[in-house]
């Protein structure tokens, strides 16, 4: 596989979509191929498997059951799209992948995270991340960005909480993956995009 991937991974709200969406336009303007995806999703099945996960409906789902499903969407998504993509040498950047099951319901929701990185390995096969782009801006602000309300609220404390410990999982796999690379992300949308842009090029990944 000589093309490269590119996960962008961050905490609810600090405006993840929106830069991956700046990047594609921009690329696209600049006549760059790159194959841009998301997970959970990606292709027919592994859509589908997220309209299961995400459904308000599905709120007694078992944790382990959505590990399961993240694992099994990720799986469908990485044979499906992503490696055959790198196999043709392009560019793969991809909204969120293993790193969210490891912070979310690893460190977030205190499944073990062994285990969950063992269920990585074996949903990647054969493929590798060449740099994880992590969107860097502390859980609180992020919270408050995404319209949390006032901590003395007991459920919005306990998600509050919540997001603090996916903050922490994120910044405990930043430490050890050389693969990572924080982005402030705490300024304006257009700031930010030209810093994920910059370390981009800067770094051989957009002339391939
Ligand atoms: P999404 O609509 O992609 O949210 P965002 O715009 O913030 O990326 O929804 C994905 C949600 O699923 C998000 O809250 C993170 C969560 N998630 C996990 O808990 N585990 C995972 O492995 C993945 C890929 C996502």
């Amino acid at each position: 596989m000589n093309g490269k991937f590119v996960t962008v991974e961050g905490c609810d709200g600090v405006g993840k979509s929106t830069q991956v969406r700046l990047l594609k336009e921009r690329l696209e303007r600049e006549g760059i191929d790159a194959v841009f995806t998301r997970e959970p999703g990606g292709t027919p099945i592994a859509e589908k498997i997220r309209g299961i996960i995400l459904d308000s409906d599905n709120s007694e789902m078992d944790g382990l059951t959505e590990l399961f499903l993240y694992e099994a969407s990720r799986r469908q998504h990485t044979k499906e799209i992503i490696e055959p993509a790198l196999s043709k040498g392009k560019l793969v950047i991809c909204d969120r992948y293993i790193d969210s099951t490891l912070a979310y319901q690893g460190y977030g929701r205190g499944l073990n995270v062994d285990m969950i990185r063992k269920l990585n390995e074996w949903a990647m096969g054969d493929v590798k991340i060449d740099l994880t782009l992590f969107l860097n801006v502390s859980s609180e602000e992020g919270f408050s960005r995404k319209g949390g309300a006032s901590r003395e609220d007991r459920l919005e404390k306990e998600k509050s909480e919540f997001y603090e410990r996916i903050y922490d999982g994120f910044l405990r796999i930043a430490e050890k993956e050389k693969r990572f690379k924080k982005i402030d992300a705490s300024g304006d949308k257009f700031s930010t995009h030209e810093k994920l842009y910059a370390y981009l090029k800067d770094n051989g990944y957009l002339n391939l």
